[in-house]
């Protein structure tokens, strides 16, 4: 991400310090992580210490300090989707994307997550890709569905 794209999102809020928020939001959003040289940047406009970014970036868990994969996968391994089959959806996630929870494959293309509940556990076993809640999921819906993703 370049420094012009990081100063239009800073423009877009009039290089308000409150907006520090909403700033890292953005770049959170079109980036998918928070690089340090974009952290230093708007430091550096916003006229905010960085180890004060810093320890907002590590507090919310919206933003990442580490480079994701452009689509976030969330497995929920609740009960009630554990009882219904969910490790084996996570096992098959696993097997075609070759990373563990809390990881992005090398070509960053996925991110994986587990959950405690997605909030819809009558639809269990629930997989949510970029927000999107896929429910009553087996193995092969899974694999299925994972080939849409590029
Ligand atoms: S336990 Fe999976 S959605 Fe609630």
């Amino acid at each position: 991400m370049d420094n012009h794209k990081i100063d239009q999102i800073i423009d877009k809020y009039q290089g308000e310090a409150s907006s520090l928020i909403q700033v890292l939001l953005e770049i959170q959003r079109k980036h998918n992580w928070l690089p340090k040289e974009a952290l230093e940047r708007v430091s550096e406009e916003l006229e905010v210490p960085l180890a004060r970014i810093l320890h907002i970036a590590t507090f919310y868990k919206a933003f990442s300090l580490v480079p994701k994969g452009r689509h976030t996968i969330h497995i929920c391994m609740g009960t009630a989707c554990h009882v219904r089959g969910a490790p084996r959806v996570l096992d098959t996630v696993q097997d075609l994307t070759g990373i563990n929870p809390g990881e992005s494959d090398l070509d960053l293309k996925f991110s994986l997550e587990t959950v405690n509940c997605l909030g819809c556990c009558a639809l269990g076993p629930v997989v949510e890709i970029d927000g999107k809640t896929h429910g009553k999921m087996g193995p092969a819906d899974t694999a299925e569905v994972l080939k849409n993703y590029e």
